[in-house]
């Protein structure tokens, strides 16, 4: 397989977090037109993208998704049109199996069957490249329930992606939803373009938590995979969701930023505060999380008081990002190190990302107060050794 994933990693708004089933093309063009008014788009979230709930559970005789104009007048071609109209992508839904999520868990419309791709695998990425899509997440409810083998389902999901665009000329990036259930940072590269590593940061209708993003960050950390333009990804982001305070707003996006995830914005554009607004599209983090070199950040020092040290290889030389985090309920001196970074520089310079600006020149390293359960975002300029595979050479957390 050539490797040519998509680079670098998406960024949009995807509709599960905040409005679960309830989707249609009143609530899909609200949300376009506030990625762009609210300044999103320009920072570089580009998808918007229709999770769970889009379908209705029919198929005509030859076998085709049947749309509900109701909800979507002119079907879904329509409303990818308009999404492009605005200048984005656009999203779409579906699953391995015969059924989506919504049929084993209805949320607010009834359960969908036989809506799921099974037995239409390259069918139905002909309808959805025809009707515009550019993205298509595709979830394992239904397979899970079914027991079909991950892997292979999967890859065959791939080549039926590439023989439907051998026909409309119109590929799909694949977003893989199998939760890391298949371990699938081992094969999923140069298949799907991302692939989920957990179960949801936020279950719908649950109060999101610190404890579950973590747990999420942590198990997103699989560096090897993400080396080639394809990615790890922990899950739709929950900032801007109710329940959470702007210290745990910028704590996601730093842990989503370091690991180079996926940025897919889950909560409600049009109501969102400023504050918000300003963490989504902080510059500083986002060339964090989009840097060309497409690396993960690995954790690079740690203490036995879970006071961790994340580093990230940025795009350059002796450019690095780092991520203090500190996982315990006291707040604690912390220090990065040059030569953890693998730098080679007498001296680095240091920039707080949050607060923009520059904290100044330091030897050996930089120390700084982390609050309990928080985290300092940085970047570090400094010399290394030339030739040097520092990527290559950090361990991983897994
Ligand atoms: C489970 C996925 O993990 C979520 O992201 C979301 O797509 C729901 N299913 C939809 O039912």
């Amino acid at each position: 397989t050539t490797l040519t994933g998509v680079t670098p990693p998406p960024m949009g708004w995807a509709s599960w977090n905040s409005f679960a089933s309830s989707i249609d093309h009143n609530v899909v063009k609200q949300q376009t037109d506030a990625l762009v008014s609210s300044g999103m788009a320009a920072a570089g979230y580009k998808y918007v993208n229709l999770d769970d709930g889009w379908w209705q559970g029919e198929r005509d005789a030859n076998g085709n998704i049947v749309v509900d104009e109701t909800l979507w007048p002119g079907g879904m071609k329509a409303i990818a049109d308009y999404i492009h109209s605005k200048g984005l992508k656009a999203g779409i839904y579906t699953d391995a199996g015969k059924q989506g999520c919504g049929y084993y868990f209805p949320t607010t419309r009834p359960a969908a069957p036989n809506t799921g791709m099974e037995g239409h695998y390259q069918q139905d990425l002909e309808t959805f490249q025809r009707w515009g899509f550019d993205y298509v997440k595709i979830d394992w409810c239904g397979g899970q329930a079914e027991g079909l083998d991950q892997e292979a389902t999967y890859k065959a999901i791939a080549a039926a992606n590439e023989a439907a665009t051998a026909v409309t000329g119109h590929k799909l990036v694949l977003s893989f939803c199998e939760w890391g259930s298949g371990l699938s940072w081992n094969w999923a590269t140069g298949y799907g373009d991302l692939w989920r590593t957990s179960t949801d940061v936020i279950f719908w209708g649950q109060t999101p938590t610190t404890a579950k993003m973590l747990t999420n960050f942590d198990r997103a950390l699989h560096p090897a995979a993400q080396h080639t333009g394809y990615y790890n990804d922990p899950d739709m982001l929950m900032t801007g969701m109710s329940g959470l305070t702007a210290a745990q707003n910028r704590l996601h996006m730093g842990l989503w930023a370091i690991s180079g995830a996926p940025l897919l914005a889950g909560n409600n554009l049009a109501t969102m505060s400023t504050t918000t607004r300003d963490i989504l599209t902080n510059r500083e983090m986002i060339a964090i999380d989009q840097d060309p070199r497409g690396l993960q950040g690995v954790k690079v020092a740690e203490d036995t008081r879970n006071l961790q040290v994340y580093g990230k290889v940025l795009a350059g030389t002796g450019k690095r990002a780092v991520l203090l985090l500190n996982r315990t309920s006291a707040s604690a001196s912390m220090t990065v190190r040059w030569a953890d970074l693998g730098l080679t520089s007498a001296t680095a310079s240091v920039r707080n990302v949050w607060t923009g600006t520059d904290a100044g020149s330091f030897g050996t390293g930089y120390t700084t107060t982390v609050p309990a359960g928080d985290a300092v975002l940085l970047t570090v300029s400094g010399t290394e050794a030339s030739g040097t595979t520092y990527e290559d050479t950090t361990t991983a957390t897994t």
